[in-house]
């Protein structure tokens, strides 16, 4: 196919060259279109810049502003930017795709010996990974506004809670008292969330005089523990809902450092989306903000959703899980569709994940991307890999990057081309390296991770069983 194109322009030159045309700026013209020029300097936003709030969130009905833990317009860094370990977030994001991977393995393994056990693994939980981002949620009468991380992969809503009877992390904001709240309620251990939470994290509710307990592993030592209970939230002052059920966790632990909890986005009975359904119908959207100096925003139902948004079905690959499904069925890269046969992509199957950082593709599907991706960035001195990332460049010097664009195509049409900040990961000037990794098994599922998820606005239409995307949801 290359060969083809290489052709074609060879001969618009000779016929432009012999008819005197100049026309090699049309060629030029082509080649811009498929490809991305970005100033290096925005990569490396300066820590000190201040924070631009995301208009959507600002004049939305049901929107809430999300930022990245670590950045300037988070409300836990007091507008000070701190500097992400990226070896670590790397390290944490590859913990968080195995575990996807064995839940989706395990999920297979059920269905071949459904009723044979009763036993809960001891480490079913799914791992949090440190790519996260971040929404501030009122809860309780008066309102108690808290900073949770919201997570597509997860179902169970939760939030510290005081008395910690065990250990609770630190959080930046005061820990939640249910005894100063007076829309709490305990859930009795004989109720229908209270035997839903097996499914909702993996482990059965437990009771504690007559009160459900539960209890979610997050792999990597985290996890939260405490009474399932029934609150008010308040989203926004128009959006508020009583009798939420959330886990309010008297021990907790793990890598949760500075936020009060989670906002479990899954597709289980008990996550947001479903108990708000009858408002939301089970649709939300959001914007990842490509810098730490924008917000984003995360969108509760469909009045806001942009008429460019092209949808693709909901996978059958998830179906049994919490995630959302995608099918991939092609990449372009530079205008150009990579030679991958269907079944590299249907085999595994593919998801879409909030919480994970980098793409993972399988193998075949990794090492087309990588090889075209090399052949176009040729003039680029390449250097060393680091963690998951094989394919790095080094550009001290540069001032400007030119770079292919890459886009995804999914069952039913829809082509998504990625954000300019969706295709590189910047760990510093000298080591700037493609943002995908390959599986490392055939069989394992891909995930459309959230570098790639940037800018875009993404939309999960749990009711319509379809997932969607569109350009330009936020800078
Ligand atoms: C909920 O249960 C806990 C533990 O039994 C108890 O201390 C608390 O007072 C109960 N709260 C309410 C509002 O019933
Ligand atoms: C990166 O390139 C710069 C400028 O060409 C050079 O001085 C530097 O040594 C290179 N660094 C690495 C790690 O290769």
């Amino acid at each position: 196919m290359s060969i083809h194109r290489d052709l074609f322009n060879i001969i618009v030159i000779v016929l432009c060259v012999c008819l005197n045309w100049d026309c090699t700026k049309g060629v030029q013209g082509r080649r811009e279109i498929d490809s991305h020029i970005i100033q290096l300097s925005s990569l490396f936003p300066s820590p000190s810049s201040s924070c631009v709030l995301s208009t959507k969130a600002s004049n939305t009905k049901s929107s809430l502003h999300v930022t990245h833990r670590h950045g300037t317009c988070s409300r836990l860094t007091n507008g000070k930017a701190t500097t992400p370990d990226h070896v670590e977030i790397l390290r944490l994001d590859q913990a968080r795709v195995n575990s996807i991977h064995s839940k989706l393995s395990k999920k297979v393994n059920d269905r071949v010996r459904q009723s044979q056990s009763t036993n809960v693994p001891a480490k079913s939980g799914s791992t949090l990974g440190s790519g996260n981002y971040i929404v501030t949620v009122g809860i309780g009468t008066p309102k108690h506004d808290l900073s949770l991380i919201f997570d597509t992969g997860s179902d169970l809503t939760w939030t510290q809670c005081e008395p910690c009877v065990q250990t609770c992390y630190s959080q930046k904001e005061p820990i939640f008292n249910p005894s100063s709240s007076s829309s709490y309620y305990n859930v009795s251990c004989s109720s229908a969330p209270c035997s839903s939470l097996s499914s909702a994290t993996g482990n059965a509710g437990s009771c504690s005089a007559s009160n459900c307990v539960y209890g979610i592993q997050y792999g990597d030592q985290s996890f939260s523990v405490g009474y399932l209970a029934k609150e008010k939230f308040t989203l926004t002052s128009s959006d508020v809902f009583n009798g939420v059920y959330f886990g309010c966790g008297e021990n907790n632990q793990g890598l949760f450092t500075g936020i009060a909890g989670l906002l479990g986005l899954g597709r289980d009975k008990l996550s947001f989306p479903s108990q708000t359904a009858k408002t939301y119908n089970k649709i939300f959207s959001y914007c990842l903000p490509s810098s730490s100096r924008y917000t984003g925003h995360l969108t509760f139902g469909s009045a806001a959703i942009s008429s460019s948004v092209k949808f693709t079905p909901i996978s059958t690959i998830t179906d049994g899980t919490s995630f959302y499904g995608l099918d991939i069925v092609g990449i372009t890269v530079g205008g150009r569709k990579l030679a991958i046969s269907s079944t590299v992509f249907s085999t595994p199957g593919a998801l879409i994940d909030s919480g994970t950082v980098i793409t993972r593709l399988p193998p075949k599907a990794y090492a087309a991307l990588r090889s075209a991706f090399k052949a176009q960035m040729s003039k680029y001195p390449s250097t060393s890999a680091v963690s998951i990332l094989d394919t790095c460049f080094n550009l001290s010097g540069y001032k400007t990057v030119t770079i292919p664009k890459v886009a995804f195509s999914f069952s039913g049409g829809a082509v998504v081309e990625l954000g300019s900040k969706g295709i590189l990961y910047p760990f510093k000037m000298s080591q700037v390296c493609l943002a995908f990794a390959g599986n490392s098994d055939d069989n394992n599922a891909a995930i459309f991770g959230n570098v790639q998820q940037q800018t875009l606005e993404v939309v999960y239409d749990g009711a319509g069983g379809r997932v969607g995307f569109a350009p330009n949801g936020c800078s």
